[in-house]
């Protein structure tokens, strides 16, 4: 089944920024590709969007803003980023920076890093909807994992019935997905190439950029690093029951659970409380966390991926 594919009205921006602020997820277009919206601030709906893009792990979600003095409140942005913001927003420039310390974003749209992506889109649809949401956005690319990028409302369309509704303006105007700068380390470096060029960003920025495909001492994409999202107590998968001392993170109602991820056993509900509950269960008085067994069903891959880095042997 597809999505219904409605023209950009006033009357429809206004009913998909109705259904984003009620949880839904809409399919909505930028200058780069569609995105897949969905409340940047609520952990369920970021699950949602993870549950339709059939992605087999969690990576972060660029999340988009009406206006640049909205990433105030989600990250901490420092002289580097207000002179990139300055110079290219709105536009195809994605800036990786750290969480500010209350962020209201979903810890499951940074996969559980402490840093997130953020970009205000330079397209009148785009904006348009982020002002009738009244929210920021979480927006990956409108595709179903592993499929080219989205740049027609009938791409994104292909998404199927996850997706409420899908805004259709016409074709995009880059085509390409924006640039990601991470601007979280000394030193800035490029992650993704994109809509903005590396030349237009040093002379903005007045020093080069380090290229993270190309050197090794560079940050890395997330996902690279086998133990990168490891909270500080040691991780113990499949477990039937806690040791003593251990906290035991449950699934479908575990029996004696600290705390369980989704009693009911609904995986995108798990995947909601994730990063929160392994942050929460991440204390002194514990000596370890076990994690029940979560089925390897639709977003239960990406929960174990996830689970199985966090589990694996410290560097
Ligand atoms: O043009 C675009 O950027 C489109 C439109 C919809 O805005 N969005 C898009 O999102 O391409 P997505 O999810 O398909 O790609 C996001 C990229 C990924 O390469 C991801 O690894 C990176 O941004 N990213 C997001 N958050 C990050 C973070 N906290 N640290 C490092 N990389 C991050
Ligand atoms: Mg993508």
């Amino acid at each position: 089944m597809s999505s219904r594919i409605v023209p950009t009205t006033p009357e429809n921006i206004a009913e998909a920024g109705r259904l984003l602020a009620a949880g839904a997820l809409v399919a909505f277009p930028t200058e780069t590709v569609y995105g897949l919206g969905g409340d940047a601030t609520s952990d369920r709906a970021v699950a949602a969007i993870f549950a339709a893009k059939g992605r087999p792990r969690f990576n972060p979600l660029i999340v988009h803003v009406a206006e640049a003095a909205e990433v105030e409140t989600l990250v901490v942005a420092d002289a580097r980023a207000r002179r990139l913001m300055a110079r290219f927003w709105p536009g195809p420039l994605t800036l990786v920076l750290p969480r500010a310390p209350r962020s209201p974003a979903s810890l499951l749209a940074s996969a559980g890093l402490d840093t997130l992506a953020v970009r205000q889109p330079d397209h009148p649809v785009a904006r348009a909807l982020l002002a009738a949401a009244g929210r920021p956005l979480a927006a990956p690319s409108a595709n179903r994992s592993g499929a080219v990028s989205p740049t027609t409302a009938a791409h994104a369309a292909e998404l199927g019935a996850a997706v409420s509704l899908v805004l259709d303006g016409g074709p995009c105007r880059v085509g390409l997905e924006s640039t990601v700068v991470d601007l979280s380390g000394a030193r800035p470096a490029l992650l993704r190439p994109g809509g903005v060029t590396p030349e237009a960003l040093e002379a903005a920025l007045g020093e080069p950029l380090v290229h993270a495909a190309a050197d090794p001492t560079a940050p890395r994409a997330p996902g690279q690093l086998e133990s990168h999202y490891a909270p500080g107590l040691p991780v113990r998968l499949n477990a039937a029951a806690a040791h003593p001392g251990e906290a035991l993170l449950g699934f479908g109602g575990t029996p004696g659970a600290t705390l369980d991820l989704s009693a009911s056993g609904d995986p995108v509900e798990a995947a909601a409380n994730l990063f929160a509950m392994l942050r929460a269960l991440d204390l002194p008085e514990f000596t370890g966390i076990a994690v029940a067994p979560i089925p390897e069903r639709g977003l239960g891959l990406a929960i174990n991926d996830r689970l199985r880095r966090a589990a694996a042997p410290r560097p």
